[in-house]
């Protein structure tokens, strides 16, 4: 008889934002008469720039033609965006990354879970704490965090970010093999410096582990001092992959374009790890459209990087606000600098899904609770930027409101 994936059945409740998606749901719809302003997921809200639209109605031209149709893309992305990747997003930073250490996918979300598949099964596996639910989770279904206790997994180690160390992790004492690292930081909206991340590469380096670097936010960061990628610390190339997504950075959430960079020099007991992930990816991947590639490789025209950071600009406000107005109110606020999530402290010693519960009932404002990613993160909950800018006004002021 057929046995099903038992990792599976250890997995608690639903994925974090469907949840929430579902008791706010359940809440519309005995209240139809409430507005709810959603400050919870991290998804964008502003249209496509210009320059991108103009891109894909030409690629879509392209594909209706005799000629300039195309069928299956290379698996691992055209080399017009690889190239494009290459000379616009890393060469500024002064980082060298060649074209095929460049992997376009359709999104960090799905690359960060399916890293895991070319990783042996007994690695032991590092998170931060709170954390991007999909590194915890992937990591589950593949069996490598053993039982949920109710709070934690048994096999995970966790990397405590509080206040006490500034939502920076601390070295382990206990080795792990593969590192999560995610800079800025979603959920807490904390930012690494070069110094902070030279200390986890040159600890990567000394103990042979992978770090699995989510730069998705990297496009956010506000400050001089603060790295884009973990290339630009020295060693990086031997000991990280790096995420990097046009979601958050152009507004691709719906639309779905990501790339990760696996270097040459990544080797783990003589095995190139970019060959494997290759690999994988030609099996399991067909590639992203090319409609949407070229949509992708318009962001980094003049025209398309100038309409890009008037859209983060936007979100920033929002950031701003969302910043300002609760630090104002008297709440406990973090991140929004370098980062379109704000990291906030509950009242009163509130929990976190009470709090959550709260806001949606009283203030129609839905947030994401801190526990939700994992045990530091409760007391806290997560607001984002990237609602609609009167919207997000009006949800700081409900928030203000309900709390006075
Ligand atoms: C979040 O809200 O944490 C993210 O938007 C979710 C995601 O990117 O998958």
């Amino acid at each position: 008889m057929l046995t099903v994936n038992e990792n599976y059945l250890k997995l608690p409740g639903s994925y974090l934002f469907s949840e929430i998606a579902k008791r706010v749901s359940a809440f519309k719809a005995e209240n139809p008469d409430k507005s709810v302003i959603p400050l919870s997921i991290g998804d964008t809200t502003r249209p496509l720039s210009p320059t991108v639209i103009a891109a894909m109605h030409k690629a879509v031209d392209e594909m209706g033609q005799l000629g300039s149709y195309r069928g299956y893309g290379p698996e691992q992305g055209y080399a017009f965006l690889r190239e494009t990747i290459r000379d616009k997003a890393y060469k500024p930073l002064g980082v060298d990354i060649a074209v095929d250490e460049i992997f376009i996918s359709d999104g960090a979300k799905s690359d960060c879970g399916n890293i895991g598949d070319i990783f042996g099964k007994d690695n032991v596996v590092a998170i931060c704490d709170p954390v991007y639910p999909v590194y915890v989770d992937t990591n589950a279904m593949a069996g490598r965090a053993g039982d949920y206790d109710g709070t934690r997994w048994t096999d995970l180690l966790y990397l405590p970010c509080n206040e006490a160390n500034g939502f920076m992790p601390e070295l382990p004492v206990r080795t792990p093999d593969i590192i999560y690292l995610c800079f800025p930081n979603n959920p807490t909206g904390a930012s690494a410096t070069k110094p902070q991340l030279k200390l986890w590469v040159d600890y990567a380096l000394k103990n042979g582990a992978v770090i699995l670097f989510d730069a998705a936010y990297e496009a956010y960061i506000s400050e001089d001092n603060i790295p884009h990628s973990i290339y630009e610390i020295e060693g990086a190339r031997e000991c990280a992959i790096e995420f990097r997504s046009f979601s958050k950075t152009a507004g691709f959430t719906g639309t779905r374009c990501a790339y990760t960079v696996v270097p040459m020099d990544l080797k783990f007991g003589g095995v190139q790890i970019n060959k494997l992930w290759n690999r994988r990816q030609c099996t399991k991947f067909n590639g992203v459209p090319y409609v949407i590639q070229r949509a992708a490789e318009a962001v980094y025209t003049e025209q398309g990087m100038r309409e890009t950071r008037e859209i983060i600009d936007y979100y920033m406000n929002n950031a701003r606000v969302i910043r300002s107005g609760l630090k104002n109110a008297g709440l406990t606020v973090y991140g929004g600098i370098n980062s379109p999530y704000i990291w906030v402290k509950t009242p009163d010693g509130a929990d976190s899904w009470g709090f959550f519960d709260r806001l949606l009932k009283e203030a129609g404002v839905a947030v994401t609770p801190g526990a939700g990613f994992g045990p530091e993160g409760e007391g806290f909950i997560r607001l984002t930027g990237f609602g609609d800018a009167e919207q997000t006004k009006q949800a700081v002021e409900r928030v203000i409101k309900v709390i006075k």
